[in-house]
């Protein structure tokens, strides 16, 4: 059986390609490498770097060309713009990538008749709304450009389900923690940004009162999702989530305890929350500082007993357990980094 993983070189799209391989898959793997590594294809019991090609998946007729010669059986479209404040910079980037990408994946495999495709999707699409847990089947469509790629991407893939009898499946994912989470970006996600600035004695720097509270999941319990889906029949929409969340000061109290430090946090406005990206912030119609407000002190938690009815799936790692590991590879990766 043969998988393909777009953005292999990823986070996330590098852990499910060894995962898959671990299983028995042939995997392909496919980057562009505008924000992965090949450091991220490298494991203890494998390397995975000969299996990734350098390769867009915005480019048609490159992708036509590897479906035709791989016949793959099912496709994971992990590869994405994922940091926020680069998709609402850069809209047309994002637009292209997220949607247009998709697209070119979804048309591929309805001609070479792949027998499923799952997306990787967010729980971003859900940043307006108000009742919790969130739940897949209703909410109100999102504001931001990250968000809003998603929710059309996830429209396409209901389309090609529905018009041509597909099998799709998009994973909504919380905010994903593991081994490999890219903590050198210009925006890393929290977890990594959090250990980064306490691995280098650094205070850290937070935005409102660090009591706003998002959910989480481990990598390894997203993955054990991700393999399951692959018989379900027709379109689905699923939380990836453990549903349970935590605030900013929790996961760092966390964190500091488990490295042994004690440094306090700044905690600064929130309108200051994308100020590494200063274009945001001018011309005619700058961001409305409301809505950067609104983002920073979201409130997250997606219901998971879709997942857990449908497909026998249950989270398994706590937050502790999961943080420690995190912290244990980062840590390793920094030192290697700085040598
Ligand atoms: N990490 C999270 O918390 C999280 C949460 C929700 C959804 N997601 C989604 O999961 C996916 C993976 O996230 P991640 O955290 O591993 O991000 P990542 O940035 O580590 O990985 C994305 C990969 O996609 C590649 N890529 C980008 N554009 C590409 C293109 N045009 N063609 C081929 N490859 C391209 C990048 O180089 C990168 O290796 C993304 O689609 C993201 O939106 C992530």
């Amino acid at each position: 059986m043969k998988a393909l993983v777009t953005g292999a070189a990823g986070f996330i799209g590098g852990q499910l390609s060894h995962a898959l391989w671990q299983s028995g898959w042939d995997v392909v793997g496919i980057d562009n490498f505008s924000y992965g590594n090949r450091d991220n294809l490298r494991f203890a019991d494998t390397d995975l770097n000969d299996n990734v090609q350098t390769m867009d998946i915005r480019d048609y007729e490159a992708i036509a060309r590897l479906f035709e010669a791989e016949r793959f059986d099912i496709v994971y479209n992990i590869a994405g713009i994922a940091p926020l404040p680069d998709c609402q910079s850069n809209p047309t980037e994002a637009a292209s990538v997220n949607i247009l990408g998709l697209v070119n994946l979804l048309e591929c495999s309805r001609r070479m008749g792949v027998e499923h495709l799952v997306q990787a999707s967010t729980n971003a699409i859900y940043e307006n709304e108000t009742n919790f847990p969130s739940i897949e089947s209703s909410y109100p469509p999102p504001t931001l450009i990250y968000p809003s790629t998603k929710y059309c991407a996830e429209q396409f893939c209901r389309s090609y389900a529905e018009t041509y009898g597909m099998n799709i499946t998009c994973l909504r994912f919380a905010n994903v923690y593991g081994p490999h989470i890219d903590c050198l970006r210009k925006q890393p996600p929290f977890v990594g940004y959090m250990i980064r600035e306490l691995y280098y004695d650094r205070v850290p720097d937070f935005h409102s009162d660090g009591n706003q509270r998002r959910d989480y999941i481990y990598i390894d319990d997203l993955i054990d999702l991700a393999m399951r889906v692959s018989k379900r029949k027709g379109f689905d929409a699923v939380n990836v989530s453990s549903n349970q969340n935590y605030s900013v000061k929790e996961l760092y109290s966390m964190a500091s305890e488990l490295m042994g430090k004690s440094i306090p946090a700044r905690y600064n406005p929130s309108q200051h929350y994308w100020e590494k990206y200063p274009s945001l912030y001018e011309g005619v119609y700058p961001i409305r500082l409301e809505i950067l407000d609104h983002e920073v002190n979201k409130y997250s938690l997606c219901d998971n007993r879709h997942a857990m009815r449908e497909y026998g799936w249950s989270p398994k790692v706590s937050m502790r357990e999961g943080l420690k590991r995190v912290i244990e590879s980062e840590c390793e990766m920094l030192k290697k980094h700085d040598s």
